[in-house]
């Protein structure tokens, strides 16, 4: 039996985003309001099992102080997909990972996670990730290959969207089909569609209904637009969901998981001392300046907002090159 099953219903997600969901900033919304679940950034299978893998591994960092994390992934060769799924289960990456930081981490990664949505064009055209959803032989022999890898205990997911180019059930039915995911999180968006539209919850209720016939153990996630736990609660309840994950809501209000988010309330002052804690969290972790910094500075939208005056401060922040130079206007 794996974790899964034994969290509440619904349970909640922390989505996986690119230069956003790393170790640091998991923390953060841990110590906010710890979701059920986080995911990890995606991370290049092909990449981690060459040369370049070291490159790699500041994506795959965990801390004790945050809760179960499944570790996404993403590639084009099966075999690699299988090595990289056998290294989260024994531990290997995981060590590695925090060896760079000096740390003797114990913990392993609760799961692992497909991705196959990514509609980002650069990913898409040497066919991975939402490319997937038109290959259905390759996603098969992905899928076939991290379940072999991860055994009975270890769980494996898909993250997905309703269709390439066009609402395509038949795709969500081939997942299901296959009666080997742990879960499955849908966001209600084809991979065309980017984020421009509403997302469609009334696709991610068909996917569940499909679920009940097709696969009845595998879990069902709703994704897209989320903005508050209450919000979650209602969708899962209207859909009969397992569990919401929520992404950008987090940018939003860092107490996004939370009952009764306090953010609304908050002070200039609190809000500021929350960045500096993320920023000494960032440099405690990346020792080694493993991090592109412009990726930290989009954190300016959530810290700085919601009170006079934020828009020039973070303008000021915007200019500043390096996390210590954040720290100093932060003083
Ligand atoms: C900055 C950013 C980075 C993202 N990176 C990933 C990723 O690495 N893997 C993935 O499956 N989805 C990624 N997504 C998609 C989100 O996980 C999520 O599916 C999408 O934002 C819709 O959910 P939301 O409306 O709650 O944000 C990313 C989204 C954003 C905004």
């Amino acid at each position: 039996m794996s974790f899964l099953e034994e969290l509440p219903r619904p349970f909640f997600v922390l989505a996986p985003m690119d230069d956003v969901t790393d170790v640091v900033f998991r923390q953060i919304v841990a110590e906010c309001a710890k979701p059920d679940i986080s995911f990890t950034e995606f991370v290049n299978v092909d990449g981690l099992q060459s040369p370049g893998r070291e490159k790699l591994l500041h994506k795959l960092k965990l801390s004790e102080n945050e809760g179960p994390v499944i570790a996404q992934l993403w590639g084009l060769k099966p075999e690699n997909f299988y090595k990289t799924v056998k290294e989260l289960v024994d531990g290997t990456l995981v060590a590695e990972a925090n060896a760079l930081q000096g740390k003797d981490e114990k913990r392993s990664f609760a799961g692992v996670d497909l991705n196959m949505g990514c509609p980002v064009k650069t990913v898409i055209k040497n066919g991975a990730c939402a490319a997937l959803i038109n290959n259905r032989e390759l996603a098969g022999e992905i899928i076939d290959a991290a379940k072999q890898a991860a055994g009975e205990d270890f769980p494996v997911s898909v993250k997905t969207r309703v269709g390439f180019t066009t609402i395509d059930m038949s795709w969500i039915e081939f997942l299901l089909s296959k009666k080997i995911l742990n879960m499955l999180s849908i966001h209600g968006r084809t991979a065309k569609e980017l984020s421009s539209v509403p997302a469609n919850w009334d696709l991610v209720g068909q996917a569940r209904q499909l679920r009940d016939s097709l696969s009845p153990s595998t879990l069902i996630v709703g994704n897209g637009d989320v903005m508050s736990r209450q919000q979650g609660e209602e969708l899962a309840q209207k859909y009969k969901l397992d569990g919401i994950m929520i992404g950008r809501g987090i940018f939003h209000d860092p107490f996004a998981f939370a009952e009764h988010s306090p953010w609304a309330r908050w002070s200039e002052a609190q809000k500021l001392e929350l960045f500096r804690r993320h920023i000494e969290l960032y440099l405690d972790t990346y020792k080694k300046n493993e991090r592109r910094f412009e990726a930290l500075r989009k954190f300016c939208k959530l810290y700085i907002s919601g009170f006079d005056d934020a828009s020039e401060l973070r303008a000021r922040f915007m200019e500043t090159k390096t996390p210590q130079q954040v720290l100093q206007l932060l003083n």
